[in-house]
């Protein structure tokens, strides 16, 4: 899959798209049949602990998409533009995006755009393909008072509506929309071009996408209304080191065929 496949997918079928944040899952899903794999800034919660991706840096972004493209050399590698990246200029939205790519991303994912076209333009033009993203921008945390569903009142649909048409003029290759009632996102989808991209947004986008540790129940708290558990492998996960436990404490672990001999 590339950015050009991405787009030309659209109309014809649906694309999909998991998060990453290391090698060793990289190495798995890059043999696996997903289309495209996120380095998500949910990286700052799911692996560093945070509350909000406030918390994740270029360096951060970086150093784990680095992890991910070698362990997945075969896909395509989309990485999110961290919190304040894309706010301080277009100098600093291309060195940003540069780093990203530099460590092995194919493209960048960019928050909302108000106030940064000219960051999002500049990026473009420096060849380096951009996702954007719309409704529920994580980011925007504190301004959205929590994470909720975004798109529900008449100027949060328009400033969707119209970011969808002013993303696509800047030039992006898709958009993922997140947490927005559905007929506004078949409505996006309708409108433009380029593929769109849902989470909790309802079946009519282009693809979906979901967080790796969500789809596979890695934390076993009460699944948002958006999240299809496809297997519980925290429940298998902790069972196994309970075993674990048990066998080191009666000893039948290891077992001589377990050890070395001389
Ligand atoms: O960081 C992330 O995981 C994301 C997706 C859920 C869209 O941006
Ligand atoms: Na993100």
């Amino acid at each position: 899959m590339t950015v050009r496949g991405f787009i030309s997918a659209k109309n014809k079928r649906k694309l999909s798209m998991l998060t990453c944040y290391d090698a060793s899952f990289a190495r798995l899903l890059n043999d696996t049949d997903v289309d495209c794999l996120l380095v998500g800034d949910s990286l700052a919660m799911v692996v560093y602990g945070y509350d909000t991706t406030v918390h994740a840096t270029v360096e951060m972004m970086a150093r784990h998409t680095e992890a991910v493209r070698r362990g997945a050399p075969d896909k395509m590698i989309v990485a999110d533009m961290p919190f304040l990246s894309v706010q301080q200029g277009a100098a600093e939205a291309v060195r940003a995006a540069g780093a990203l790519v530099r460590a092995g991303a194919d493209a960048v994912k960019v928050e909302g755009y108000r106030g940064y076209e000219d960051a999002i333009a500049a990026v473009i033009s420096a060849g380096i393909p951009v996702m954007g993203h719309l409704g529920l921008t994580p980011q925007f945390y504190h301004v959205f008072g929590g994470f909720k569903v975004q798109g529900r009142d008449e100027a949060s649909r328009r400033h969707i509506l119209e970011g969808a048409h002013v993303l696509q003029d800047l030039g992006v290759f898709s958009i993922v929309l997140e947490c927005i009632p559905s007929p506004l996102a078949k409505a996006v989808t309708k409108e433009i071009r380029v593929p769109t991209i849902g989470i909790g947004a309802g079946p009519d986008t282009d693809g979906q996408v979901l967080v790796l540790y969500d789809l596979a129940a890695f934390v076993s708290d009460k699944p948002l209304r958006f999240v299809r558990r496809y297997a519980e492998l925290g429940a298998e996960l902790r069972d196994a080191v309970n075993r674990y436990v048990d066998d080191v404490q009666s000893g039948a672990f290891p077992s001589l065929s377990e050890s070395f001999e001389e």
